[in-house]
């Protein structure tokens, strides 16, 4: 195609500069609107891979520190020192957080380093049982347990917290994926195959512009059938982050490009 673009009058130029730039504002809110949403679908404001996969797959995980406990080869090997009664502590701390999803003091968050009503003062507090029986290794500075402390710190509650409780995560509805799916398929489709034509309008290399189509239109496509496909096969949730990156890719580079050409003199490179 011919080099349109460069030839166009300045208010269009203007014009078309500026939808590029509404475009960058929309895809920045959008990622902003993935932090601040998906991001919080665990415990954990980060937007992580639990977050993906707990979005459109569902997690169903035990406690970590009862997976643990539960695990004949980590009570043998490591947890030794750990008695029965000391155990049965643990059980029946980490059991109190069953019934309970989150937000403010809950019973385990509580229990940790405190007595329940009606306990014996002098009865063990999970926090004691584990600075003495796990932290030695469990702890960032260990020096025991093959670096264990750093991946698995159990020395104060905002650590141990991350591995006290289970984690149940359901997938969003199929409604809402349904109407999300419907409103970004196409206005994100129309937008990309927009940017592939304003492309072939460009001086730019055809390699260039046929990588950047590309990566618009295939990241978009491994981002929806992700987003469906991680609902019976968790593992193709990993689709969603890398059709997203694809076509995040090509959306910033194709928007600098065009951005250039439009404003790039057409007599120094001749047309
Ligand atoms: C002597 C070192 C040592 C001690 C003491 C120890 N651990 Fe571990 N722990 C490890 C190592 C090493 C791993 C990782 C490899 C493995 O699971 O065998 C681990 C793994 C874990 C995990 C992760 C399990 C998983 O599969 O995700 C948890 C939770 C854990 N330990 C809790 C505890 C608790 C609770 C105690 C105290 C009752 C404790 N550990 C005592 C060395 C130790």
């Amino acid at each position: 195609m011919n080099p349109l673009l460069c030839r166009l009058p300045i208010l269009a130029k203007i014009g078309l500069s500026s939808v590029l730039l509404v475009m960058v504002i929309g895809y920045v809110a959008s990622l902003a609107h993935l932090k601040s949403h998906v991001g919080r679908k665990d415990d954990d404001p980060e937007l992580t891979w639990t977050d993906i996969v707990g979005t459109y797959a569902g997690v169903e995980r035990p406690s970590p520190l009862l997976v643990a406990l539960d695990d004949p080869r980590h009570r043998e090997k490591w947890a030794t020192g750990l008695t029965p009664p000391e155990e049965k502590v643990l059980r029946d701390w980490l059991a109190r957080g069953a019934t309970v999803s989150g937000g403010g003091r809950d019973p385990v968050e509580s229990g940790y380093d405190a007595h329940a009503p009606g306990m014996p003062e002098d009865a063990l507090l999970p926090a004691d049982i584990l600075e003495t029986r796990c932290v030695r290794c469990h702890a960032t500075e260990a020096t025991e347990g093959d670096g264990v402390g750093a991946r698995i710190p159990l020395r104060r509650w905002p650590e141990v917290r991350k591995f006290a409780y289970a984690k149940t995560l359901n997938p969003i509805s199929k409604e809402i994926l349904t109407i999300s799916t419907h409103t970004h398929a196409l206005s994100l489709g129309i937008m990309a195959m927009a940017y592939v034509l304003l492309l072939t309008a460009t001086r730019w290399p055809r390699g260039l512009i046929g990588f950047l189509g590309f990566a618009l239109g295939f990241g978009l496509l491994l981002d929806f059938v992700g987003m469906w496909w991680a609902r019976s096969w968790t593992p193709a949730a990993a689709l969603v982050p890398v059709g997203g990156a694809l076509f995040g890719l090509g959306f910033g580079l194709a928007t600098l490009l065009l951005l250039l050409d439009l404003w790039r003199p057409s007599a120094r490179v001749g047309s």
